[in-house]
């Protein structure tokens, strides 16, 4: 189905909004980018581009950028591209000016500090009068900016809404899946990012591709386990937001949470790490699903090995051997 033109504002202009935005242009929406960093849209409008953070993507000249959040009132739909942890304030700031009948879709992958809430119980919370979406999946700003095929899935418990989003987005780049179950594709898209960081902590060590693939696959189990928990549904884990998401993070160099996990498997200590890379989720999220897997009971040893590495000093190495040798069990 071809999509009719939507009005659509995108908070967060790092390279996740800006690749959003480069859709959105294609496919003849109208598009607004807000930022609250002034620099990063002048940025933008002086050099087309924002190197630091999505190199070498052209941000198509239709695209309207601006540090004024008020210009994302009146639209259909509006999107929040913003690390996890800045979801809560970003959304106050916006709500005086949000309509009631936009649609708001969630796009951060975390889970709050403190609160443990996921993204989109912030957003309803910030908003109880709009329909939430969640959009979630293996997903690279870096190669959706530069038109590369990529499948996600959007979650909503309004599937019309889900529904509008599929038709809005989809073009043969971007291809998006309804599903149903919003804690499972929230839950697979923060905790990934925990499992991404012990694969690089894996690389950073020297061991190889079978300590990898073990790694993933034991972290989809308790991924799984968690999520159903929480209530989510076990199949939406072996989908793009579950396996299709911890793959892509697991496996690439584009995933800031898997390159700060190799420095710290190389020696650097997890702060230093996270500071030189910048946005790494999965470094407050380890912390909160512990948290998690506490208050819902839930068996996650990896979890709590990353936790022991990150914030109790454990070295990487006695960390994977604890995994090694604790008690055999049946898969
Ligand atoms: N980068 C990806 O490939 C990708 C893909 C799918 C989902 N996501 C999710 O989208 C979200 C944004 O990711 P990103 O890679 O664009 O992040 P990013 O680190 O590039 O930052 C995004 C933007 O958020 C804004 N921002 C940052 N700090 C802020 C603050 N304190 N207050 C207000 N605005 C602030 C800025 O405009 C910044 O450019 C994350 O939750 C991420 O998990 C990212």
């Amino acid at each position: 189905m071809q999509s009719q033109m939507k009005k659509i504002a995108i908070l967060g202009s790092g390279g996740w909004g800006l690749a959003l935005a480069c859709v959105c242009a294609r496919l003849g929406h109208e598009v607004t980018v807000w930022s609250a960093f002034k620099d990063e849209i002048d940025t933008i409008k002086r050099t087309g581009e924002l190197r630091a953070k999505l190199p070498g993507v052209q941000i198509p000249k239709e695209v309207k950028l601006t540090d004024d959040i008020s210009e994302s009132a009146g639209k259909d739909i509006v999107l929040v591209g913003i690390p996890s942890k800045f979801v809560r304030s970003v959304c106050l700031q916006a709500k005086p000016y949000i309509d009631k009948s936009s649609i708001i879709l969630s796009s951060a992958k975390g889970i709050e500090d403190g609160s443990l809430k996921r993204m989109s119980e912030i957003v309803s919370e910030v908003f109880p009068e709009n329909i939430i979406a969640v959009l979630s999946g293996p997903s690279h700003a870096e190669e959706l900016g530069r038109g590369m095929p990529t499948a996600v899935s959007v979650a909503s418990v309004d599937l019309d809404a889900a529904r509008l989003i599929q038709h809005t987005f989809s073009d043969d780049v971007l291809r998006l899946y309804v599903n149903s179950d919003v804690i499972g594709c929230e839950i697979g898209g923060a905790v990934k990012n925990v499992i991404a960081l012990c694969c690089g902590v894996i690389e950073g060590l020297g061991y190889g591709d079978n300590t990898k693939a073990a790694l993933m696959t034991r972290g989809l189990s308790e991924i799984t386990r968690l999520g159903v928990a929480m209530g989510a549904k076990a199949d939406t884990f072996f989908g793009l937001a579950g396996m299709g998401d911890l793959v892509v993070t697991c496996t690439s160099m584009h995933s800031r949470n898997y390159r700060a996990g190799i420095l710290i498997g190389q020696g650097t200590k997890p702060e230093t790490a996270v500071q030189m890379i910048g946005t790494v989720e999965g470094y407050a999220c380890a912390e909160a699903t512990k948290k998690l897997s506490e208050k819902y009971g839930v068996d996650m040893p990896i979890i709590n090995e990353i936790n022991a590495i990150l914030f109790g000093g454990k070295s990487p190495k006695s960390a994977i051997s604890s995994l090694m040798l604790r008690p055999h069990s049946f898969e």
